[in-house]
């Protein structure tokens, strides 16, 4: 089902996150190549998107705002104000302008494109790149139930999509945001730990990451509190409960709480 009908969404920065995003789109069959409009100042890239995707691409940024319904703005947080100034004139509130711009406000974006448009920040996550991302989509003041849902739609189509208050988003980028490379850190040492036991390198790095896969499946499946899910598998006096207790001893939760405290707090540094 074409959920976006013949609305064009348009890209300003054809990047890794613009082409996982369209990717997500295609797979869930929510738009048709056709309908994306992709500006970036590259050449090559443009060229590189075109044969990959069939999309179409431009240099020119206003093009794009013109064009879309939907506008995404998709370019690194040092640049995206500039690209708004610059696409601004072209802005007209029945569209949707979505930041994906770590770090910057609603409210700079709405002053840069100086009038009533609609706009939604989001907070996205690397795993979008392989369809299974984590975002959090957080609706500007003339955003209306409709460009929320869009929203949700376009990063549904990479993952999963929460919706929450923009004042939320530092603790989102604390805990989805950075949370991958949390999660890299955590397998890397559970592979490390089998290694010197004595485990094939490649053996432990693949056991690793599939039990987490698998137990991050079994919390979003059943929708059973993780805490139910730990019992369900600890046997008393058994092996699972030894190796939670050294993980108790080394006060693995707090560890966890911190790292979650001390990037959001960098976060709110960072936007601030
Ligand atoms: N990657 C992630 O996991 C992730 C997670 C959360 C949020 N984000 C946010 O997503 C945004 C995009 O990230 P990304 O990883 O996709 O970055 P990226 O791969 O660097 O993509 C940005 C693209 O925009 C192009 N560009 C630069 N200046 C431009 C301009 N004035 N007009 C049009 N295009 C321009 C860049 O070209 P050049 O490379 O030639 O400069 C590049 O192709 C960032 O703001 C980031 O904060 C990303």
């Amino acid at each position: 089902m074409r959920v976006f009908n013949k609305q064009k969404i348009g890209f300003i920065g054809g990047g890794a996150m613009c082409e996982a995003l369209v990717t997500g789109l295609f797979r869930t069959g929510l738009v048709a190549p056709s309908q994306i409009y992709i500006s970036d100042v590259s050449e090559q890239r443009r060229e590189q998107l075109e044969q990959k995707l069939g999309v179409n691409t431009t240099a020119d940024n206003c093009a794009v705002t013109g064009a879309a319904d939907i506008v995404i703005i998709s370019v690194k947080p040092h640049v995206a104000t500039v690209v708004l100034k610059e696409i601004a004139a072209v802005a007209r509130p029945e569209q949707i302008f979505i930041s994906i711009a770590a770090g910057v406000t609603i409210s700079q974006i709405e002053s840069c494109l100086a009038g009533p448009i609609p706009v939604i920040r989001v907070m996205p996550n690397t795993p979008c790149l392989v369809g299974e991302g984590a975002s959090a989509v957080s609706a500007g003041r003339y955003a209306g139930e409709d460009s929320v849902k869009a929203a949700m739609a376009i990063f549904n189509a990479a993952g999963k999509a929460v919706e929450v208050p923009e004042s939320l988003l530092d603790c989102v980028t604390g805990l989805s945001g950075s949370g991958p490379a949390y999660m890299y850190l955590i397998l890397e040492s559970l592979a490390d730990g089998a290694v010197r036991l004595g485990l094939p390198a490649n053996i432990a790095g693949e056991l690793a990451a599939q039990t987490m896969l698998g137990a991050a499946k079994m919390v979003l499946e059943t929708k059973e509190h993780p805490a139910k899910l730990k019992n369900m598998v600890t046997t008393p006096g058994g092996t699972t409960a030894a190796g939670l207790f050294a993980l108790e001893e080394g006060a693995l939760r707090s560890v966890l709480m911190k790292a979650v405290a001390g990037a959001t707090r960098r976060s709110r540094e960072m936007s601030g």
